[in-house]
């Protein structure tokens, strides 16, 4: 049991006698390190205790649309925390060895956040912002790795003056760097691996070629820096399990080696590209844990400490976007130019809803998702549900949804099958966790989704 009280400007995690080990009690480092950075008030929502369906039906039962209330229109999010602890409950049953650090690049949201640093999870930080804010969550620099190797000075600089120690290079010039700014840092060389079956290959952008390596560890001797391991990321939205145990088996091969330059490597950090846990087939986090948890195993002692960057893993399937249908246009075609067959497959109506490709579906873009708009709410009837059977009888047609802004880009989904919508009805996207508002802008003036905050799992409590 996971019980976490938010109180005004403070939050505790009180361990319960029936409480799973991993809990720790946050109170007193979080009010020392609020108390240290003279931290003004943290607003904090509520969180409920509903469905993530009661929550939608909830806020649309209370939204008059007669009212021109804005904020009520807006399009929103439902966040489960309960289902972020299912998924780290998962990972520490599955994958008891490798110690997940959180890549908050993924969805920095400050409940997700809060919840995992109770747990005593790590974090995958990309810059000063998010070591900052992780620090102030009153998380010990120790669980903190600055992976990123192609760092800003005096980001560097900041991980010394607060001790975050674990970093990653992949790159002669960034030894020099770090030589200079941050002489005590806890090195991981970061390798390349074969990306080539992820959604995102992060390895054209990252990551040492195996014939770098040597001269790599031989400066950081001459530089007397010290390197402590290895690391890689075999590609965001990885969609063959098998890479992880072929990335394991090259970081076993950059362990031998450094022996050559006087380093005996103790840490593996085995990099982020776990699914999310609404993909259930090809790639599940069964099969990645299954291989990558007995190649680990195989090829690496007990006195190797064996970390991950788990990011859209643990949020991907949390998040649940509802958004408005603020208008429709309906496409009239001169019958005799168009061929039957063309009528039915090519969309007769365009809806724009109230949240795009410049907000919460830059993940279409950026990460490579397909976005399926649901109904869930038409004629002022809630339909939440895929089999719901108002909607089943319903004939449906093809459509294209677009976002809000002024720009053509914003496309979200440019054939979906829907029944008749009209303006003022809802629609909702599942999955909407991972790499979404994290990156959303405000561009042509709309915000940011709000999230509303529920948990699913009874052991999760939070209260104010
Ligand atoms: C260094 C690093 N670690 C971890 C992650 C998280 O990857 P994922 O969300 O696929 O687990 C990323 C994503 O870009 C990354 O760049």
């Amino acid at each position: 049991m996971i019980d976490i009280s938010l109180q005004q400007d403070q939050y505790e995690v009180v361990p319960n006698l029936m409480q799973h080990t991993l809990v720790e009690v946050l109170k007193s480092r979080v009010k020392t390190q609020m108390e240290m950075n003279g931290t003004a008030k943290i607003n904090v929502p509520e969180v409920h205790t509903r469905s993530v369906s009661d929550m939608l039906e909830a806020r649309l039962a209370a939204f008059d649309p007669e009212s021109g209330d804005a904020e009520a229109e807006n399009a929103f999010y439902v966040a489960d925390l309960g289902e972020v602890y299912r998924q780290h409950l998962r990972w520490k049953t599955l994958m008891p060895r490798i110690e997940p650090f959180f890549a908050m690049k993924c969805n920095p949201d400050p409940m997700v956040m809060r919840l995992l640093a109770s747990l005593g999870a790590g974090f995958d930080c990309a810059s000063k912002n998010e070591i900052q804010s992780v620090l102030n969550l009153g998380v010990e620099p120790s669980r903190i790795i600055y992976a990123n190797p192609c760092k800003q000075n005096s980001f560097v600089k900041y991980a010394y003056m607060n001790n975050v120690r674990m970093m990653t290079f992949d790159n002669a010039e960034e030894l020099h760097k770090i030589k200079r700014f941050h002489p005590d840092a806890q090195l991981v060389l970061r390798i390349l691996t074969d990306d080539s079956k992820s959604l995102c290959k992060l390895g054209l952008k990252f990551g040492a070629p195996l014939d770098t390596v040597a001269s790599l560890l031989a400066t950081a001797q001459q530089l007397d820096l010290d390197v402590i391991g290895v690391s890689f990321h075999v590609g965001s939205g990885c969609f063959d399990a098998n890479a992880f145990g072929e990335a394991v088996i090259r970081a076993r091969r950059v362990f031998d080696q450094a022996k050559d330059y006087g380093f005996d490597f103790k840490f593996l950090d085995v990099g982020g590209g776990f699914p999310s846990a609404h993909v259930t087939e090809g790639i599940t986090f069964e099969k990645v844990a299954r291989i990558l948890g007995s190649t680990v195993d195989t090829l690496f002692g007990p006195e190797v400490r064996v970390i991950a960057e788990p990011g859209r893993y643990y949020v991907g399937s949390a998040f649940t976007l509802a958004t408005q249908v603020v208008a429709r246009r309906t496409i009239h075609r001169d019958s005799d130019t168009v061929a039957i067959e063309d009528e039915q497959e090519s969309p007769s109506h365009m809806y724009y809803i109230n949240d795009g490709m410049y907000g919460s579906f830059n993940c279409i873009m950026f990460d490579h998702q397909v976005c399926e708009p649901l109904v869930l709410l038409r004629d002022g009837e809630y339909v939440y549900g895929r089999d719901h059977p108002r909607l089943i009888q319903e004939p449906r047609g093809v459509a294209s949804v677009w976002g809000p802004t002024c720009d053509s880009i914003d496309l979200i989904a440019a054939n979906a099958r829907l029944p008749l919508m009209e303006t003022g009805d809802w629609l909702y996207f599942e999955n909407m966790g991972a790499y979404t508002i994290t990156a959303a802008s405000q561009f042509n003036g709309f915000r940011r989704s709000e999230v509303l905050y529920t948990t699913t799992h009874q052991d999760v409590i939070f209260h104010i």
